[in-house]
């Protein structure tokens, strides 16, 4: 496949993997997603979730992808031929296509807000003039959907002129710079007056308060922040080379992920209430409270302009892993240039995206229907497909765990990861067990409860 050369080697191939974990999903999502479900026990069913679920299941998907070296339709296609498993390919490549449409949306905004840190726009407000700015903004028509053109733009350029030179460059200094900017902001928020509370509905777990959607919230979210449940890991997996070692960069990638989203998670809570904001007010969460921290820092416009631009290029690290896999596939199954693939599919997120940001605005009266708990609820576009998003993910990944635990040949599963003998793979049988009862199982249950609501 051409596409693989469009890494250095495997340190390259690492690098974007943890450049897809890490994006709005650790900075944006972690934190409204935790506000909206009653806070800290959310967090450690997250933990949870991660360490059983979603570390096998990244493993899973690189042995696929690895051991087929295809985009996941084919790579189904490959390992199990004429078998009906090439239409978890399909999901988990459609998964990453409407991921990038709201996606492009909240990325849309982390550059606008950068670009009003550039012109003093948010400077001097107050905290509840912050607020308002965002929900004007979010709510216009046209400027959320300039912004995620610009986006869109970036995003398919990169795609275009091949992920070597820019990405692997940009994400080197990158990710260093981010978690540089993160400590700042940790110290600058839990030195505000009134961070307690905030640290206290981050880490000190109150069970009472979980409800049965916020457990598969959780799950939902840690496929979501690991980029697996979809086409990209599968991918990704395809460009490692036959001779490294899984699991280490599997570890990696989940460590690195869990620590930038905590460290938002301090970031954020401590102003939440340092500041009076709602923590369950959704996804403006992160555009509500950092600003006011930065008109509290010395040089805070300067700071918020660098991280509202880190935000943006983590961004573009992880979009552009979600749409890899629609091209790998448009490429290698119907022969079309990359050129012709990425244009066509990055117009088709634009305007779907734009079309759902309405969902803010113009359209936040027009509601659709999910069943959650047992009944009907009602949600505006936007909030409509990140739920759905969340559900389809775990679905993915059931048939994932189902195809390596129960399909694939265990020899050869053994083979993909221990690199053929050259690894010793002690974590062998716990991964297998992980991956044949834990994850299945543990999706299947949460799944069916929080859908109909039941054991409430
Ligand atoms: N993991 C990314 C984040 O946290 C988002 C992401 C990138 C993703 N590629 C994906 C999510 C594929 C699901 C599927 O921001």
């Amino acid at each position: 496949m051409k596409s693989k050369d469009n890494f250095s080697g495997s340190f390259g191939v690492v690098l974007a993997a943890v450049g897809s974990a890490i994006g709005l999903g650790n900075i944006w999502k972690f934190p409204y997603m935790t506000g909206v479900n009653g806070g800290s026990a959310f967090v450690v069913i997250y933990l949870i979730c991660i360490a059983f679920i979603g570390v096998p299941l990244v493993l899973s998907a690189f042995i696929i992808g690895r051991n087929s070296g295809e985009n996941p339709i084919s790579a189904y296609k490959k390992i199990a031929p004429n078998t009906p498993w090439f239409l978890n390919g399909w999901l988990g490549t459609l998964i990453g296509f409407i991921i990038l449409t709201f996606y492009s949306v909240v990325a849309g905004w982390a550059i606008y807000y950068a670009y009003q840190s550039a012109i003093g726009g948010l400077a001097g407000l107050a905290p509840n003039e912050v607020g308002a700015a965002f929900g004007s903004f979010s709510a216009s028509s046209w400027k959320p959907v300039c912004c995620q053109m610009i986006f869109m733009l970036a995003t398919g350029y990169i795609l275009l002129k091949g992920v070597k030179d820019g990405i692997e460059k940009f994400s080197r200094l990158l990710m260093p710079l981010l978690l540089m900017l993160l400590i700042i902001l940790d110290i600058r928020a839990v030195t505000l007056e009134g961070s307690a509370a905030g640290l206290d509905f981050l880490f000190n777990p109150d069970f009472s308060k979980l409800t049965l959607s916020a457990v598969l919230s959780a799950l939902g979210h840690s496929f979501f922040t690991l980029s697996v449940g979809a086409g990209t890991m599968i991918t990704y997996g395809s460009y490692i080379k036959k001779e490294n070692h899984l699991m280490p960069i599997v570890a990696n990638i989940a460590f690195a992920d869990t620590l930038i989203a905590i460290m938002a998670g301090v970031a954020i809570f401590p102003a939440v209430f340092a500041f009076g904001v709602e923590p369950a007010s959704g996804p403006g969460l992160v555009f509500v409270t950092l600003p006011n921290i930065f008109n509290m820092m010395p040089m805070g416009q300067i700071f918020s302009f660098i991280f509202f631009m880190l935000l943006s290029i983590a961004a573009l690290t992880s979009s552009i892993s979600m749409i890899e896999p629609s091209i790998a596939y448009l490429i290698s199954e119907y022969k079309w240039d990359r050129k012709k693939a990425t244009i066509i599919v990055c117009i088709a997120a634009t305007v779907i995206g734009a079309v759902l940001s309405q969902g803010n605005g113009a359209l936040n009266s027009f509601k659709l229907p999910f069943y959650f708990e047992g009944h009907v609820q009602k949600m505006d576009i936007f909030g409509w497909v990140i739920t759905l998003t969340d559900q389809l993910m775990p679905i993915c990944g059931f048939f994932i765990a189902i195809f390596v635990g129960w399909y694939m040949d265990k020899k050869l599963v053994e083979i993909e990861i221990s690199s053929n003998g050259k690894y010793n793979v002690w974590y062998f049988s716990l991964f297998r067990f992980a991956i044949k009862y834990t994850a299945p199982v543990a999706i299947v249950l949460i799944f069916v409860t929080a859908i109909f609501g039941l054991f409430k």
